[in-house]
């Protein structure tokens, strides 16, 4: 049964692969064991999200709030790359895009917000490979895929968000209306919040809890082009 489902064996593995160590990120063995726990008594994906608000922690007023109209539809953990490119060592390295896998993460953050923010952090350090192995056990489409969907940019340099391969008729193509440095770390990209410009179900993105790649501060010793890993949290609304 848990075959079908990448997240219990995912978890384990990201937590002895986490660097830095598991006791610096997860402050007890408690947590583990109930974390463990509280998700084999749930279900994995596709869990109501309509109790489910995005609880910041920190003092984010720079960030906007979501139209009141709008409520939250999903919410993923994106892991994947941001690429820059250079054209001298005296330059500053140039965004160029970024693409990520969406996992559906609605039954973590229904279940326990609080460890949902920590797996940003954690996942940063798993390869992509791994994830995608254990993606595979998962069917790519349909209600039960762990995958919700896939981020990239368009040729036109445009952020898309795609859910449509599991099964959703979701789809936005994006432009970011706020973005605010991460409060966690300088290496870690900003949090924004997106409106869709064009697409059907979801009107807002928001990328927050965001871990790692932002690039080096200088293009000094970097190649023309580059890619510097990460995973955050999207929430989106419609
Ligand atoms: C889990 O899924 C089953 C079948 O889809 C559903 O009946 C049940 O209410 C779900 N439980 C939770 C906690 O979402
Ligand atoms: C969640 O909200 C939607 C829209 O208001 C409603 O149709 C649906 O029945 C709700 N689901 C649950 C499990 O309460
Ligand atoms: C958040 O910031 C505002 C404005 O600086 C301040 O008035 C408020 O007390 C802060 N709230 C918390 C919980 O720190
Ligand atoms: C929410 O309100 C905004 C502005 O008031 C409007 O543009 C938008 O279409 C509304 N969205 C929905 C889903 O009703
Ligand atoms: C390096 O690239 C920047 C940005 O393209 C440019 O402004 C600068 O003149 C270049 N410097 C040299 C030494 O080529
Ligand atoms: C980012 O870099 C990867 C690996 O080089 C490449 O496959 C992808 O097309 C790039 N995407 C963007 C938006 O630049």
């Amino acid at each position: 049964m848990y075959l079908n489902h990448p997240l219990p064996l995912l978890l384990p593995l990201i937590l002895v692969n986490a660097n830095p160590p598991i006791n610096d990120i997860l402050t007890s063995t408690s947590v583990f064991t109930s974390t463990i726990s509280t998700l084999q008594d749930l279900n994995l994906t596709s869990c109501c999200l309509n109790h489910t608000i995005l609880n910041l922690e920190y003092n984010q007023t720079a960030l906007p709030s979501p139209s009141p109209n709008l409520t939250v539809q999903y919410v993923a953990l994106g892991r994947g790359i941001q690429n820059y490119t250079c054209t001298n060592d005296t330059a500053n390295p140039t965004s160029i895009g970024a693409m990520a896998t969406l996992f559906d993460a609605s039954c973590i953050v229904s279940a326990d917000q609080k460890l949902f923010h920590r797996l940003p952090n954690i996942l940063q350090s798993v390869p992509v490979e791994t994830l995608d192995f254990f993606a595979s056990f998962a069917s790519l489409a349909g209600p039960d895929s762990a995958i919700l969907g896939e981020h990239y940019f368009t040729a036109s340099a445009q952020p898309f968000f795609d859910l449509r391969l599991s099964g959703n008729e979701d789809w936005a193509a994006a432009k970011k209306v706020a973005s605010v440095a991460s409060p966690m770390a300088s290496m870690d990209v900003p949090w924004l919040k997106l409106a869709s410009v064009d697409g059907v179900g979801i009107k807002e993105v928001y990328r927050v809890y965001t871990a790692g790649g932002a690039s080096p501060a200088t293009c000094e010793g970097m190649t023309k082009a580059f890619s510097v890993d990460y995973a955050a949290e999207y929430w989106f609304y419609g």
